[in-house]
């Protein structure tokens, strides 16, 4: 009998260390996805900027940070001048919430700081305190995108092995699908869990793009034995200089324009990622235990 309550007693003590686990990861919501690639001069910040807004149509809150720390530009291109950017954050004078600015269609803007040099060579401690800071942002959003910049810089790689998905820009040039390949395997080295998704920018051709995608799904799975998602392919399409020049995203600018309308089945794809649906979280729980239950009755 004193058998039996202990046993019992177990099991409620081990529910409730579940159920506080359960709760520890729901109070995190937001999914935070680095945008990053190998190679520099991809079309990271102009993607970023335009899958933010397109997720936002999607009516995902949503958060786009401005971290290519050195060489700023998500506000260049929207024709932003920010009165306070990351670096007041760094510098410790501002909280990462005071510094929101608000973009097109209700996308919020963490600036970073253009130019300045002492941006690009963080040390350790200012990293790690930029990015609790980001995560405390996690209420506000359903996602936070983080525009980076591009290489194995160590600011860069803790951006990138911070977020809970990384999304992995490279073009056709072999040597952005070298450099490409380059950061997926330090990637995985250093975190054999991670989840990283392959978008191709400016290829000439849907089949173009899908030998790239190919090639480096290949030698990931071969050499790395990982695999890699492949989001979409955006074509090189010259709306997209045109609205730099305009300063108006191309998603606004040119809505139906072939980098318009890929960017918007990236965004669709990227909303429906199995792993982030409705079964898991607390729901999924409380299902799993009633289930458990209900097999005792
Ligand atoms: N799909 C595309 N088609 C044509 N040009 C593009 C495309 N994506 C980006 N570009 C161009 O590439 C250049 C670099 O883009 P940017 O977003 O600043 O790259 P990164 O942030 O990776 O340095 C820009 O001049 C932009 O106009
Ligand atoms: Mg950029």
């Amino acid at each position: 009998m004193q058998d039996q309550a202990y046993k019992l007693r177990l099991l409620a003590q081990d529910l409730h260390r579940q159920v506080e686990e359960e709760l520890k990861a729901r109070a995190r919501t937001a999914r935070v996805i680095t945008v990053t690639s190998g190679k520099g001069g991809v079309g990271k910040t102009n993607f970023s900027l335009n899958l933010g807004i397109a997720l936002q149509k999607l009516n995902k809150r949503t958060i786009l940070i401005d971290a290519d720390l050195g060489m700023a530009n998500v506000d260049v291109v929207l024709g932003l001048v920010p009165r306070y950017t990351l670096y007041d954050v760094i510098k410790g004078e501002k909280e990462i919430d005071e510094i929101i600015v608000e973009g097109p269609d209700g996308l919020k803007i963490i600036p970073g700081g253009s130019g300045i040099q002492e941006l690009a060579n963080l040390d350790r401690e200012r990293l790690e305190s930029i990015i609790t800071q980001i995560y405390r942002l996690d209420g506000e959003a359903d996602l936070i995108i983080i525009d980076t910049g591009a290489g194995l810089s160590q600011n860069v790689m803790s951006f990138v092995l911070a977020a809970d998905e990384v999304i992995l820009l490279t073009t056709p040039e072999p040597t952005a699908i070298t450099d490409a390949y380059g950061l997926v395997k330090n990637l995985f080295r250093h975190r054999p869990d991670s989840k990283v998704y392959l978008v191709v920018n400016m290829a000439e051709s849907d089949e173009e793009a899908e030998m790239v995608a190919r090639k480096l799904e290949i030698v990931t799975q071969k050499f790395l034995q990982a695999q890699i998602t492949c989001l979409g392919y955006i074509l090189n399409d010259p709306h997209v200089a045109r609205a730099v020049k305009m300063q108006v995203p191309f998603i606004i600018s040119y809505p139906s324009a072939r980098a318009s309308r890929r960017i918007k089945e990236v965004a669709a794809r990227l909303v429906d990622v199995p792993d982030y649906g409705e079964e898991k979280g607390l729901k999924g729980f409380l299902d799993r235990m009633l289930a458990f239950f209900g097999r005792r009755q």
